[in-house]
């Protein structure tokens, strides 16, 4: 088991917590999302049983959801003040997964998960996830300005999840100033790469790209 606040990232938790974003994809912008309550999204990948096989992003949230309501699990890890925390957990049919501690104000930044499909659920705290209704074009391009209208933001209390399909855009944070967050990802297949993205306003640019060499 690995547990650490620093050693390298996990990634769905990278540090430090960018600035947020400006107008339109700033924090505090709860909106429904498109995605039923379950929390999983109706966009392609979300819940068709895969080509590659694999568990779907379903499935996936049904293991996050179960974990996080897990005491035994959950308590095991150690909370710092000062920075995330986190421990690697054995996901369902060879999936990657994560129990990750969020201190007040830390967030992941955007970023995707390239071909990966993945579901989170929270299981203490309130976490707030900020989306692209879009899909992006996966290469090719290094700065891109969005159309209107694309951005989406929902909270994600403890006891609930959340399903994307895979290329799903997105940044994670603990918007709240007091209270810890803590939170079960689980990614299939497992993260080949993410791509992390600077925001302002509309415009998204391509920063750099993560390898699991960079998190394990
Ligand atoms: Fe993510």
């Amino acid at each position: 088991m690995s547990v650490s606040a620093h050693a390298p990232v996990p990634p769905h938790a990278p540090a430090p917590a960018p600035a947020p974003a400006p107008a339109p994809a700033a924090h505090s912008r709860p909106a429904p999302d498109a995605g039923p309550e379950s929390g999983l999204d109706s966009g392609p990948g979300a819940a068709a049983r895969p080509r590659g096989g694999g568990p779907t992003a379903a499935e996936l949230l049904d293991f996050a959801r179960r974990t996080a309501s897990d005491p035994d699990v959950v308590d095991r890890l150690p909370l710092d003040p000062e920075g995330r925390t986190w421990i690697r957990l054995d996901g369902p049919g060879g999936s990657e997964a994560w129990l990750i501690g969020w201190p007040p104000g830390t967030g992941t930044g955007w970023h995707d998960h390239a071909e990966s499909r993945g579901a989170f659920a929270t299981a203490r705290g309130r976490l707030v996830e900020h989306s692209l209704a879009v899909r992006l074009p996966s290469e090719g391009w290094h700065r891109l300005e969005l159309a209107p209208g694309h951005d989406r933001s929902r909270a994600v209390q403890a006891g609930t999840g959340r399903a994307f399909g895979e290329h799903h855009v997105h940044e994670v944070l603990n918007a709240s100033d007091r209270e810890h967050a803590v939170s079960v990802h689980a990614y299939y297949p497992p993260l080949p790469q993410i791509r992390r993205y600077s925001r302002n306003g509309l415009v998204l640019t391509l920063e750099h790209v993560e390898r699991p060499a960079d998190w394990q």
